[in-house]
């Protein structure tokens, strides 16, 4: 067995491998200082009674045919032949930390090619490509990856969420069976974020074993955390195929998306960490090495009103306010009123536009700031030209009926028209306007998707990529966003053609602690859009001090989504300020350490930014309800250097006031508040920081700053 056992190491993660005959991964956890290939034998199964009398291993893929009985990583046929492949290694190739396996079946007449590679940062990294051997071709129902998990990782997190609520955290013991999340809405979706985390029992941010995975995919998937009756588990992840969607003709290999891995011994933010360090190494790239412009965007200031004139007013006044990216959103090109039409028409509407872009565009870069403009290219409203020129571009499987959304449907980019003819709009705009930036919308979902009657998601999701790509390709400067009614299309796959997300359409200060929290597991804040919005927010009504919106919105790529004309002077002196506290600090926010705060009070979230070099670090701590304390709980600062002192300051809070003002609950606040304090590092890590007693729905700002 010895010559059969590899190892990828890293120095957080190892992953060992048995190649022979079937490839297997027989351990995922911590680095191991002390390994010699014998050392697996420890592992060496025995066999039941009442079951097979030989050992079932769990293979790379996974077949059933070896007898797994559990989800199988492949399923699929040749007109019901060759249905129960079971792949045998032929070569395998390793190369650093980087190994390739190829296995064949060849009875099935399929070879299968397994890539995985383990980064410096502890992210496994993991794909198969399927190829068939044999003329006929080879429908492939299910090809997933599979990554067995500790037999103690008996929790599982996963997020929920819909429209505005985005990545909502929910937890469950998973003692039998499965824990399965399947997405069938076309885009990533608000509601099934491809992910999952497994750990041992009550796993938090600081502490317990985490095993989470992250499927790079911007369309249907599949994702599973299962338990063996034999007390194995493991965690799967796939592409999710219509029926009848996906078939490989002779010679064609089918890869499946990569699935991003991260263990972590350090609870949650062992595992962010890593996974924002791997982005952050190898996904994350600006088209110029400068730091993250400061946005506003029209959209909730103006909607679909578009007066040029007032726009440079916009324009003047953002840029007083600091401002360094204005974006005009939805409601530019022709006919585009309100959402019931226009969508696919991507000429520019010369009734608001009667002298063109360019004197908007100029005056905004005269100001000094980037430009930057909305598109939705992926769809059609039935009321626009386009529709009515090709009825047949559309999305849809012939003779059904199609349900809009948002009053509009999808167009079928695999039509080479009419691929061809958003490239040619698209190249347009950004060819024909100094544009720096696009906010590159999806409001709908795909329904029936089909192209030549065959159902064609897959496909769509692939041309997507390829006409971001060809964009991004011929306009290297320009930077996009990918929006999809907020956070709907936010993954590791788009992110490789794109520099920042909408993390939600949901500017509410208070549920934007929540869906950002959630985001940051996965992604850190260089990369998520985060707006100061209007005082009375337009997705819930709620309204909030331009305190709490000011710093809910600093951990992330910060921005302005509002109108900055029709406000009193005291918020557009807070959007001054937040926008200046946010450059002052972002050179930390988006180079630094994230840590997420387990605290004893879950109506309190906190969480900090620690600089790599441990010098500076920033937290926030926000009261999202009444406390459940008459005391808040001392604030543990993770992260910082136990040897070194720091000088703690409170750097921006509410209107913090005494008792005898009514509604507040201090008589005095704490020490260090009064008269500044040094404190060693040690100390704030393992006792922490005592908190003066907020607010619902308030928040503060405290810097620790290395003396
Ligand atoms: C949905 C987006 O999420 C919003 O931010 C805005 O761009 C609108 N679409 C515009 O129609």
């Amino acid at each position: 067995m010895q010559d059969s056992i590899l190892r990828l190491e890293s120095p957080t993660t190892d992953v060992v491998i048995k190649t022979h005959p079937f490839a297997e991964i027989v351990y995922w956890g911590p680095h191991l200082h002390h390994f010699s290939p014998q050392d697996a034998q420890s592992l060496i199964r025995p066999v039941a009674n009442g079951r097979l009398d030989v050992d079932i291993p769990l293979t790379l893929m996974a077949e059933l045919g070896h007898g797994l009985f559990g989800a199988p990583g492949i399923e699929g046929h040749r007109q019901g032949l060759d249905g129960s492949p079971v792949f045998r290694t032929v070569a395998i190739e390793q190369q650093g930390q980087s190994l390739t396996i190829n296995a064949e079946d060849e009875h099935a007449g399929l070879r299968l090619t397994s890539e995985l590679a383990l980064d410096e940062s502890g992210v496994l990294v993991v794909r198969h490509g399927l190829t068939n051997l044999r003329a006929q071709p080879w429908q492939v129902d299910r090809l997933a990856v599979t990554l067995p998990v500790s037999e103690r990782a008996k929790e599982v997190m996963a997020f929920h969420g819909r429209w505005i609520r985005e990545f909502q955290p929910h937890r469950l013991t998973l003692e039998h069976d499965s824990f399965v999340i399947e997405n069938r809405r076309g885009r990533t979706s608000h509601e099934h974020f491809p992910a999952l985390m497994t750990g041992t029992p009550a796993f938090g941010e600081m502490h317990g074993d985490v095993w989470g995975v992250h499927l790079g995919w911007s369309g249907n998937h599949r994702l599973r955390a299962e338990v063996k009756t034999d007390g194995r588990r493991y965690v799967q992840a796939e592409a999710l195929y219509l029926p009848g969607e996906m078939a490989i003709a002779e010679g064609e290999t089918l890869w499946t998306p990569k699935l991003y891995a991260s263990y972590s011994a350090q609870g949650l933010n062992g595992m962010s960490q890593q996974f924002h360090r791997y982005l952050r190494d190898h996904i994350i790239r600006f088209p110029e090495n400068k730091p993250r412009p400061v946005h506003l965007n029209t959209w909730e200031g103006i909607y679909f009103n578009h007066d040029p004139e007032y726009i440079m007013r916009m324009a003047d006044e953002a840029a007083a306010l600091g401002v360094e990216r204005f974006i005009i959103d939805d409601g530019w090109f022709k006919g585009r009123n309100d959402d019931h039409a226009a969508l696919g028409d991507w000429t520019l509407d010369e009734k608001k536009y009667p002298n063109g872009l360019m004197p908007v565009i100029n005056h905004v870069k005269n100001l000094g700031m980037e430009f930057g403009i909305w598109v939705e290219p992926e769809m059609i409203n039935p009321d626009s030209d386009l529709y009515r020129a090709h009825p047949d571009w559309v999305l849809a499987l012939p003779g059904y009926p199609q349900a809009t959304g948002r009053h509009q449907l999808v167009l079928n980019l695999n039509i080479p028209e009419a691929f061809e003819y958003l490239l040619e709009r698209m190249s347009w705009l950004l060819g024909e306007h100094p544009v720096d930036y696009v906010k590159w919308d999806m409001n709908r979902e795909l329904v029936q998707p089909g192209h030549l009657g065959k159902a064609a998601a897959d496909a769509q999701t692939r041309q997507y990529y390829r006409l971001l790509e060809t964009l991004g390709q011929r306009f290297p400067q320009v930077e996009f966003e990918s929006c999809s009614s907020g956070g709907g299309r936010i993954d590791y796959e788009v992110l490789t053609r794109c520099h920042r997300f909408w993390a939600s359409d949901n500017n509410d200060a208070l549920e934007r602690n929540t869906i950002q929290r959630g985001m940051s597991y996965f992604f850190p804040p260089e990369v998520m859009g985060a707006h100061i919005g209007h005082h009375k927010c337009h997705a819930t009504f709620r309204q909030h001090s331009i305190e709490f919106r000011g710093l809910t919105a600093l951990f992330g790529h910060m921005g302005l989504e509002l109108d900055p004309l029709t406000v009193d002077e005291h918020e557009r002196e807070g959007y001054r300020r937040y926008a200046a506290l946010h450059k002052q600090w972002r050179e930390v926010i988006h180079h630094g350490t994230q840590w997420r705060v387990d605290m004893p009070d879950a109506t309190t979230q906190a969480q900090g930014i620690v600089s790599e070099d441990q010098r500076q670090g920033l937290f926030i701590v926000s009261q999202l309800a009444m406390p459940d304390y008459t005391l808040m709980m001392p604030l543990r600062m993770p992260g910082l250097a136990p040897d070194a002192q720091y000088r703690i300051s409170l750097l921006d809070h509410p209107n913090i006031r005494l008792t005898g003002e009514g509604g507040h609950t201090m008589r005095k606040l704490p020490a260090w508040m009064e008269a500044p304090q040094t404190v060693s590092g040690e100390w704030l890590m393992q006792a922490g920081l005592v908190l003066p007693i907020l607010d619902p729905e308030t928040a503060i700002l405290i810097g620790v700053e290395r003396v």
